[in-house]
């Protein structure tokens, strides 16, 4: 992965671009010869340089024009510049545009080499702060997963086990579900966290632009192609791919990707040598695979490819505890995000939530907390400060039509059985098996204690004990 230093010079004159090539390529460095602004700008469309040494008086493009364009193309280039030793005018001149230091003719070999260490020494700073601020952010978004349900638990042990290999993964699972979240955990848990995470929308890409955005492309390799660009495969060398929607790949990338990942090479649109990979993929869809080869859509190779190790995000519904702890965070996000005071859901609020089918899952209890949080007036945020409190179980008890789901707003929606001839008793169903599930947590929560957990749900003790009997709690 680590490769020499790719160093380009550029100097009209041949006796000093090969001495200088001597003198670097003996220190290991990699060197690539210009003999004019022109061509340097060419090699730089197709690679990309650790350094530039570049003369200042050449015909045509000369080195301060040379500069310029570089560093308004990419600002941190690291560039030196190669004067005589009566111009040190321009070398100032040069310092001022941007260039990292100068050199004047006549040059010794250790001046050369250290003025390269230097500037070499500065770019791997620069990427390295680069790199450490997208970490700490990342961090911070990943520190916010979480979970408590047995469901979840599973998840996360997956996580932890797969993060330390290279193995591929697949991630499933409903819109909202948290699957991105899950991808960008593997890559932070493993040994891949100081490189790049590359999140690419399959489904976003323009089918005529998707060759060049994964592969890249040198320059003028397409009409419109009027600068090289890397590509997103070579971005995450060393790093993790994370194939968001994976389904909507047209069949000739599917190809292409395949045999890139098979191969570990991949060769950009006009290029004729490939280069090494190395990157760990994961996949997300939250569509059916199986069903999409079935249908000619998504090939099979590709799927073994990907399917090495499966991660199944289940749906919030089939998790209803994970819900008081996600509201808990989305809200005081919220709050700060917002600058609002202090807020708290109360028992009631939190049991409108967990009763909820939350069809966009954490997403759309995200979303719903958010809107919650700055519509609602007072410190305790009630039932009735949401769209569909005790209000929308009124709608879906006249909802007409059994078999559909009655929308409640973003995302959320009450499903109301096909068989529902008596929509209440579907209704009173639906809210006991909720209840019990509160009741025994907050009792839990209470150690036990009656009285305490009957004040916390707002009820008598007599009618907690009656409930208790009735749920076969005890
Ligand atoms: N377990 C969780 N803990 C905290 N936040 C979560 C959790 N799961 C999901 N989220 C949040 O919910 C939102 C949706 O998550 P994410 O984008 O990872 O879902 P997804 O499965 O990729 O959705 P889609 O299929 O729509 O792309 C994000 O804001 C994410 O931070
Ligand atoms: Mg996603």
């Amino acid at each position: 992965m680590t490769q020499p230093p790719n160093i380009l010079i550029v100097d009209d004159e041949e006796h000093i671009r090969k001495i200088m090539s001597i003198m670097l390529g003996k220190h290991g460095y990699n060197c690539r010869l210009a003999a004019s602004g022109e061509e340097a700008l060419e090699l730089i469309a197709q690679e990309s340089f650790n350094a530039i040494f570049t003369d200042m008086k050449m015909p045509g493009i000369d080195g301060l024009e040379l500069l310029a364009r570089v560093k308004a193309d990419n600002p941190e280039q690291v560039v030196v510049v190669v004067t005589a030793f009566t111009s040190v005018d321009t070398a100032i001149q040069a310092m001022k545009a941007g260039a990292y230091d100068y050199v004047a003719k006549p040059f010794k070999e250790d001046e050369i080499i250290l003025i390269l260490e230097k500037a070499l020494e500065r770019g791997r700073l620069l990427d390295e702060n680069r790199l450490l601020r997208k970490q700490i952010k990342e961090r911070f978004d990943i520190s916010s997963f979480l979970g408590d349900s047995s469901a979840m638990h599973k998840v996360f042990d997956l996580i932890a086990k797969v993060a330390e290999t290279r193995a591929t993964v697949l991630i499933t699972g409903e819109s909202g579900t948290g699957k991105e979240l899950a991808a960008r955990s593997i890559h932070q848990n493993g040994p891949r966290r100081e490189r790049p995470f590359v999140p690419v929308n399959c489904g976003a890409i323009p089918p005529n632009l998707m060759e060049s955005e994964f592969f890249g492309h040198v320059k003028g390799a397409f009409t419109g192609a009027d600068q090289a660009k890397k590509g997103l495969i070579a971005e995450s060398d060393g790093g993790t791919l994370f194939l968001d929607e994976v389904a909507e790949l047209p069949l000739d990338m599917q190809v292409k990707l395949l045999r890139v990942l098979q191969e570990e090479e991949v060769r950009r649109v006009g290029e004729l040598k490939s280069s090494k990979v190395n990157l760990r993929v994961v996949a997300a869809t939250n569509k059916d695979l199986k069903e999409e080869i079935e249908a000619g859509r998504f090939r099979e190779d590709l799927f073994y490819r990907l399917n090495v190790i499966m991660l199944k995000m289940p749906p919030l519904r089939e998790r209803p505890e994970d819900i008081p702890m996600l509201a808990a965070l989305f809200l005081k996000q919220a709050v700060e995000k917002n600058g609002l005071g202090e807020k708290k859901f109360s028992p009631g609020a939190l049991r409108v939530l967990m009763e909820q089918r939350w069809v966009g899952n954490v997403r759309a209890l995200r979303n719903a907390v958010e809107q919650v949080a700055v519509m609602s007036e007072g410190e305790v945020i009630t039932p009735d400060d949401f769209p569909f409190g005790p209000r929308a179980a009124e709608a879906v008890q006249a909802a007409p039509v059994a078999g559909q789901s009655v929308s409640c707003g973003d995302g959320f929606a009450v499903s109301i059985p096909e068989t529902a001839v008596d929509l209440k008793a579907a209704l009173k169903e639906v809210t006991e098996a909720t209840e019990r599930v509160i009741i025994d947590r907050v009792l839990k929560d209470h150690k036990g204690n009656r009285t305490h957990a009957a004040e916390a749900l707002g009820l008598s003790r007599r009618a907690l004990i009656t409930k208790i009997q009735a749920y076969n709690l005890d």
